[in-house]
């Protein structure tokens, strides 16, 4: 049993294969006790009375908790905590406390389902157990149900909170956080991300100090800058020891993620909506419901907390006819021609693919209405026939003979103001009508809040698909929120754009997800700007970032691998010098760096000398052989790029019988390299093969000595592939 309630003692507690997660009810309070390795039994006596704190106001009956410092579960901004909030509103007289108290729990097998929102599933009711809090406010009439799903043997637990209007009144929620919770001391490191376009994911470490410490996005989207995760870790917590605690919320727009240090040395992590771009009118009877956040606990450092977030978001948040096998090796026809392509150069590009081994040919931005630049047409979903006469349908026809399929590119949630559609429909952007609207590439945003837009936006996408010929789509969006109102919406309601911007995308998707079943969705907003675990659900895989250059992959698939499996991180090669950072490095390191994700090509095949396409097949055969390998295997992160001038990796099949390694070398050594990189999570008493130089190792020696390192040059790479014997 996962889920046990003690109704003598009002403990919770919530196990794991590996963790336990206590709380304890008091005075309708529901605390926190702990969370950390396994623990049975009663736990009541961690519960820590304070009966008195200098300035911290009391109860009304002086009879603690204070609320100031006790650990709460869901804290409720109002009466006397100062700290961090999840939840905040205005009752309609104007007040804005709300103090909601435990008046009865349910446990339940499975886990249910949020309506309209992303979130992680399970495949029968075993893999699960749900408790679920209920707590009620009298006054404000607001009842709060707090959901635990606990997934035992993927060491994961979610968390969401409902939130339901009974009262005759509507009540304001000013901020609906999707979980808080409280740590009884400070002394932990935050592991943080910030990022740039094709700069996204690098990775900070920083001491949690008296302060409050916050990511967030306000850009209507999770965003390039800051990803909608958070890590927390004890002191001496590195890949393989130490304690780390996980935190990743399920959606898509705009989010906080919040450490507070506070004034007694504990602290309290607090995710979920931004409340700076949130607000919602919850009328009599209804409910609202936050996004999830999974959350997993590791004792055995990063590296357990990482796969412990690689299984569950490929198992058990991506779905569909993709999530389980390899990907197709694709070639994408952004870096070879941007828009420069008819159908001839289109076709010349495919036969190559087939010659060369590559199974899925991409047709990226330009296809559409008068798109020879990124000015104009955005919103005119018909294939511009100047361009390529006979259509999509002619060049798939013609692959499909070969043996390759097509993909193609859309950025439905756009509008350029030099288009057929924003001249029928210039109110279909998001917009305040007394105010200029600001461009972003050239272009607006839907108002996705708007059933009409949704349904254009998905017949557009349909019409197409339904045309046949189609395998893939790339679903891009290439700007941040500015002016976001609702030409539909009333002045009370502009602050729920944010999210009901995402309700909006979540119905088509999935309406899009049940309608074309064996289409492969890849996500892409200037490659990582929305990067999150919410599209993970609709769409399997993602453009990792616009930057293609292998050096600057390391520390964006690092900071990625955090969280995210290699499953969902599109990583291709491309051609040198790089399109973005004009370095050259070779094929090989090149390979070696794409070899950790999604595979595919970034590059016109008709460019390549012979020894570049025989490259091209032999590379495309090994991510063939290996690719299921890449998808569902153990990723180790070996060396971090942030903190050494290299960058190591592996990835072991689940059976520990094969091994891909990989290393780079960033900087020139002007002297003999003496390093050895040590891989992880092989079968000790097993013998090893290198392909490559048909060397044997035992798993004992490549775990406890490792392999040399020679090279010294700068960007050079190693690339291992050890095979069981
Ligand atoms: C941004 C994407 O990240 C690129 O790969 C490409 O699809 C362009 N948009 C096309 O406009």
């Amino acid at each position: 049993m996962s889920v046990i309630y003690d109704s003598q003692t009002g403990q919770y507690s919530l196990h794991t294969k590996n963790y336990s997660y206590i709380m304890q009810e008091k005075r309708g309070f529901l605390l926190h006790l702990y969370w950390g390795k396994k623990i049975m039994g009663d736990c009541s006596y961690m519960y820590r009375m304070q009966l008195r704190a200098a300035f911290s106001p009391m109860m009304e009956d002086a009879e603690g908790p204070i609320l100031d410092d006790a650990p709460m579960e869901y804290p409720c901004w109002g009466r006397a905590d100062m700290r961090t909030p999840a939840l905040e509103i205005t009752n309609p007289d104007g007040s804005i406390i709300v103090d909601p108290r435990v008046v009865g729990r349910r446990i339940q097998k499975g886990k249910p389902q949020i309506k309209g929102l992303p979130a992680v599933y399970c495949e029968n009711d075993s893999e699960c157990e749900t408790l679920v809090v209920e707590l009620y406010d009298e006054v404000s009439n607001i009842a709060v149900e707090l959901y635990y799903c606990v997934l035992e043997d993927y060491d994961i637990i979610t968390r969401y909170a409902k939130i339901i209007n009974k009262g005759v009144s509507t009540v304001h929620l000013d901020r609906a956080a999707s979980a808080a919770v409280d740590f009884d001391n400070i002394k932990y490191d935050i592991i943080s991300n910030f990022g740039t376009h094709a700069r996204e994911r690098h990775i900070e470490r920083s001491a949690l100090n008296h302060s409050r410490f916050v990511m967030s996005s306000r850009r209507g989207a999770s965003s390039h800058v800051h990803n909608p995760f958070l890590i927390m870790t004890s002191k001496n917590a590195d890949e393989e020891s130490g304690e780390a605690y996980g935190f990743v919320l399920v959606y898509s727009g705009s989010f906080t993620a919040e450490v507070e240090g506070n004034q007694y040395d504990t602290a309290r992590a607090v995710i979920g909506l931004n409340p700076e771009s949130f607000g919602w009118e919850l009328d009599p009877n209804e409910e609202f419901t936050t996004p999830e956040c999974v959350m997993t606990y590791s004792a055995e450092g990063l590296d357990k907390l990482s796969n412990n977030f690689h299984k569950i978001f490929s198992n058990r948040l991506a779905r569909g006819k993709y999530r389980d096998v390899r990907r197709p090796v694709l070639l994408n026809s952004w870096e070879a021609c941007y828009f420069d392509f008819d159908s001839e150069r289109l076709i010349k590009i495919g036969d190559a693919c087939a010659d060369l081994g590559v199974e899925l040919m991409v047709i990226d931005d330009g296809w559409f209405g008068k798109r020879d630049d990124d000015k104009r047409s955005l919103g005119d979903w018909f294939i511009n026939e100047k361009k390529l006469p006979g259509g999509i349908k002619r060049i798939s026809d013609h692959l499909a003979a070969k043996g390759v399929k097509l993909g193609i590119w859309f950025e439905p949630e756009m509008i350029s103001p030099d288009s057929e559609l924003y001249k029928a429909h210039p109110d279909w952007c998001l917009h305040y009508a007394n105010r200029p609207r600001s461009l972003g590439r050239y272009q607006c945003i839907l108002d996705l809040t708007r059933q009409d837009v949704c349904d254009y936006i998905y017949e557009s996408v349909a019409k197409i698909l339904r045309e046949g010929g189609i395998s893939y789509v790339k679903w891009d969006f290439n700007r941040n929120w500015s002016e976001a109102g609702s030409a539909m919406l009333p002045a009370n309601r502009q602050k729920e754009v944010d999210f009901r911007f995402y309700l909006g995308l979540y119905s088509i998707l999935e309406r899009l997800n049940q309608e074309f079943p064996d289409v492969l969705f890849e996500s892409c907003s200037g490659g990582g700007g929305r990067f999150d675990a919410g599209l993970l659900y609709y769409m399997p895989q993602i453009w990792t970032s616009d930057n293609t250059d292998a050096i600057e992959r390391l520390k964006i698939q690092y900071g990625s691998s955090l969280v995210y499996p290699l499953s969902c991180m599109s990583a291709h090669i491309s051609a040198v010098p790089n399109h973005q950072t004009d370095h050259v490095t070779s094929f090989d390191t090149r390979f070696t760096v794409a070899l950790t994700g999604s595979f595919g090509y970034e590059l016109d095949p008709t460019k390549l000398c012979e020894e570049e396409q025989n490259k091209v097949k032999e590379t495309a055969n090994l991510y063939k052989k290996y690719g299921e390998v890449l998808l569902k295997g153990d990723y180790h992160r070996l060396r971090d790029p942030h903190a050494e001038d290299c960058s190591a990796w592996c990835t072991v099949s689940a059976d520990k019988s094969v091994c891909i390694a990989g290393y780079v070398n960033t900087h020139v050594k002007l002297y003999p390299n003496n390093d050895r990189v040590t891989i992880r999570g092989l079968d000790e008493n097993a013998t090893y093969k290198e392909i490559f130089s048909g060397n044997t190792y035992t798993g004992q020696q490549l775990m406890n000595f490792g392999m040399h390192i020679y090279e010294n040059l700068e960007y050079r790479s190693h690339l291992w592939i050890f095979e069981r014997v």
